[in-house]
């Protein structure tokens, strides 16, 4: 039984873990445990109660509530802040009752009411077991008869245990340079990190993981998580400086603010969760499952291996070329041609055209349909490249309809690589991106779709907004999602990327619609290997694309630069006009073996054997569903000579099977790969890929 209701607490339990919450004697709901699972109700620690501690303390602040709300004496960082109509800024949440929902997975939801404003909270729990995930989301119902304005509204508090100064995982970058990895230990105060850009951004990833400092990528109690979200958010890690840490994510509120009128719900994005006790690899394990298992629309789909012009062509796209470059990417067995940024009327460069999504006639005369059936000849599918919340000002869509996009009255509006942002929260818009990009798939044959943003907010303003104009932030991202779900009920074949100027939208709410996400403008291999690494924290190799470019051609070998891509989803963005026959032969011959272990990389368990942050000489691996096959890559970047490499010990085998190592005589069972390890011998700039196979 995955939820148990034992007295006046709520065990929600996973494969591995229990996660506890109940009500105390002040009526309040609050967290219990969280942990590995609950043989039996006499291991669950009581529910916590406090006298609070000096008048300057009171209960309600030093209780974990599960979803705290502004009120009375309570300092930490809530959930919920809200003002009255009467300007009554006080939210007292009484428990109300619980409800099991019939559903696929198992799901209750506690409701809790301010008395006195009749706004109820609808917590939600859901519980996806396999994943050892908790999904948690609130919904806040104004049955009032005057409006409410929420002025934060966040998802989740998580608690891990009471006890050390905890460690704190997360991800930040910018624009080609995204996701490092940073652990820090807490100190009494909260640590914010947060996106205000509008979309999720480069530079923080709302992410985490907590342990008490002593955790490695095998071993260790790990407490993580991520919001499902693609707009501003924002994630507070709170020590009390009472032996409490307390993680609270959602919605951003800074800018925000939502008029809840009489009869209105408010649904907060979901937040998940998990706790393990066996590392950060399986944290990231975790959700790569729930990613796989749950999110991303085509679970099952191997993803082709695909070709893209960007790199080669820029924006000098033409039939010629891309026939060209089509021709070349399907001798060497690419299965996807993707045509990149420069296809649409009027786009010379990047200052004109976005908006205008209709074939360039000088480059396209007879639009795309000879293109793509030349491409499908070819035995490969066709995608294509559209950036639909953007708009140049040079373009028909903006002389026809300036007031579309974000801006203040009186206020510049300042452009980023010479565009401006389409305001999604507003319907006629959403309404016209759906029937311009329904109409370009429904009149093409298009299977792939890289839906790209390349710029920060500026002057959010929506004049003439029918409610708070402060509410774009939200229902921006809301018309983002309907546009991109409408389309993908329309055309459910189709696969949507998700790209910000590389990965700039990575999160769990995007990957409802995209199956994809292109990780970083950065196609560098060696500091691609930096930027998977912190990108495997949360996302699967199968959501990662990964392109072998021209950058270091001619510096690092071409199999080093195979391996790296083939670490995720394998595509190719150089230009081949310009590789010789024997690149383009070794190419074919790494596309070929990418094809034959593809299942294990997108489908298996991946394990970090050897960080590339931390050294020179850096390794991951793959293990296939059933266990039976896997896949270990190893690379060596600049590592002064003589350089001596220790044994790469695998992980995830086991013990007593027996498995081969490519490369390596003897076979050996799982426990001496495990601990004795694999010799490894790699030159500067050298690589290795070599499969791992579970003997009979
Ligand atoms: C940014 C993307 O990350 C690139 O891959 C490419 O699509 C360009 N935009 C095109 O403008």
């Amino acid at each position: 039984m995955s939820i148990e209701q034992i007295g006046s607490s709520w065990l929600l339990h996973t494969q591995n873990t229990t996660y506890a919450f109940g009500l105390n004697s002040l009526g309040l709901l609050v967290h219990q445990y969280w942990g590995p699972r609950i043989a039996s109700p006499s291991a669950l620690p009581t529910i916590p109660e406090s006298e609070g501690w000096a008048s300057f303390n009171h209960p309600e602040h030093l209780l974990p509530e599960e979803y705290p709300a502004w009120a009375g004496m309570k300092f930490v960082e809530p959930c919920l802040k809200v003002t009255a109509a009467d300007q009554v800024r006080d939210t007292v949440l009484v428990f109300q009752g619980s409800q099991e929902e019939a559903a696929e997975l198992p799901h209750v939801v506690l409701t809790l009411q301010d008395p006195v404003y009749a706004l109820r909270v609808r917590l939600h729990y859901r519980v996806h077991a396999q994943s050892d995930i908790i999904e948690r989301w609130a919904e806040l119902i104004n049955d009032s008869a005057a409006p409410l304005r929420l002025e934060r509204a966040f998802s989740a508090q998580w608690h891990p245990p009471a006890g050390p100064a905890y460690r704190f995982s997360h991800l930040y970058g910018r624009w080609n340079d995204e996701f490092h990895l940073v652990r820090e230990t807490l100190t009494p105060g909260v640590k914010v990190i947060e996106s205000r850009r509008l979309t999720t951004s480069h530079h923080h990833n709302p992410w985490f993981a907590l342990d008490g400092g002593d955790a490695s990528e095998t071993q260790g109690e790990v407490w993580f998580g991520a919001l499902g979200w693609s707009g501003n958010w924002k994630l507070c890690a709170e020590d009390t400086g009472f032996c409490t840490t307390r993680l609270s994510l959602g919605v951003n509120d800074f800018d925000f603010a939502w008029d809840l009128q009489p009869g209105e719900t408010f649904t907060t994005p979901p937040a998940y969760a998990g706790y393990t006790q066996n590392g950060f690899g399986a944290a990231s394990r975790s959700l790569h499952h729930l990613i796989r298992s749950r999110l991303i629309p085509h679970p099952r789909a191997l993803h082709p291996v695909l070709y893209n012009s960007w790199e080669a062509t820029l924006f000098d796209v033409d039939a010629p070329s891309q026939i060209r470059l089509a021709q070349l990417a399907a001798q060497m067995g690419v299965e996807l041609f993707v045509m990149d940024d420069g296809w649409f009327k009027g786009r010379r460069d990047d200052r004109a055209g976005l908006g205008d999504w209709t074939p360039d006639p000088l480059k396209f005369p007879h639009g795309l349909n000879p293109l793509i059936q030349q491409v499908t000849a070819l035995g490969m599918r066709f995608g294509l490249w559209v950036e639909p919340e953007m708009v140049n000002p040079d373009s028909d869509l903006y002389r026809a309809h300036p007031d579309w996009v974000l801006h203040f009255p009186t206020r510049q509006r300042r452009t980023g690589r010479n565009q401006l942002i389409l305001n999604l929260a507003r319907p006629d818009v959403q309404a016209h991106l759906i029937q311009i990009l329904d109409d370009l798939l429904s009149q093409h044959d298009i299977s792939f779709i890289k839906w790209d943003m390349n710029r920060a907010v500026s002057e959010p303003g929506w004049p003439g907004a029918p409610r708070d104009p402060r509410e774009m932030w939200v229902r921006y991202t809301h018309g983002l999602y309907h546009i991109l779900e409408t389309l993908r009920s329309r055309h459910p074949q189709v696969t949507f990327q998700s790209c910000s100027g590389g990965g700039g939208r990575a999160d769990l709410g995007v990957l409802r619609y995209a199956d994809q996400i292109w990780v970083s403008d950065n196609t560098e291999a060696a500091a691609r290997l930096r930027i998977q690494e912190g990108f495997s924290q949360l996302f699967p190799a199968q959501v990662m694309e990964a392109w072998v470019t021209d950058a270091n051609r001619g510096q690092i070998p071409l199999s080093f630069r195979f391996h790296v891509s083939m670490c995720g989803s394998l595509g190719v963005g150089g230009n081949l006009t310009q590789w010789s026959p024997q690149e383009r032969a070794e190419a074919a011959h790494w596309i070929e073996v990418y094809k034959d272990i593809r299942p294990i990389i997108q489908f298996g368990s991946q394990f970090r054997l050897r960080s590339p942050s931390q050294s020179a000489c850096s390794a991951v691996q793959y293990l296939s569903e059933d266990g039976a096959a896997g896949v270990l890559f190893a690379f060596r970047t600049h590592l002064p000579d003589p350089a001596a490499l220790p044994p790469l010990r695998l992980q995830g085998l086991d013990p007593q099977a027996l498995y081969a190592v490519e490369g390596v005589p003897e076979p050996h069972n799982g426990a001496y790969w495990m601990h004795t390890g694999l010799p490894l011998m790699l030159g500067n700039f050298e690589s290795a890929l070599l499969r791992i196979t579970r003997l009979p």
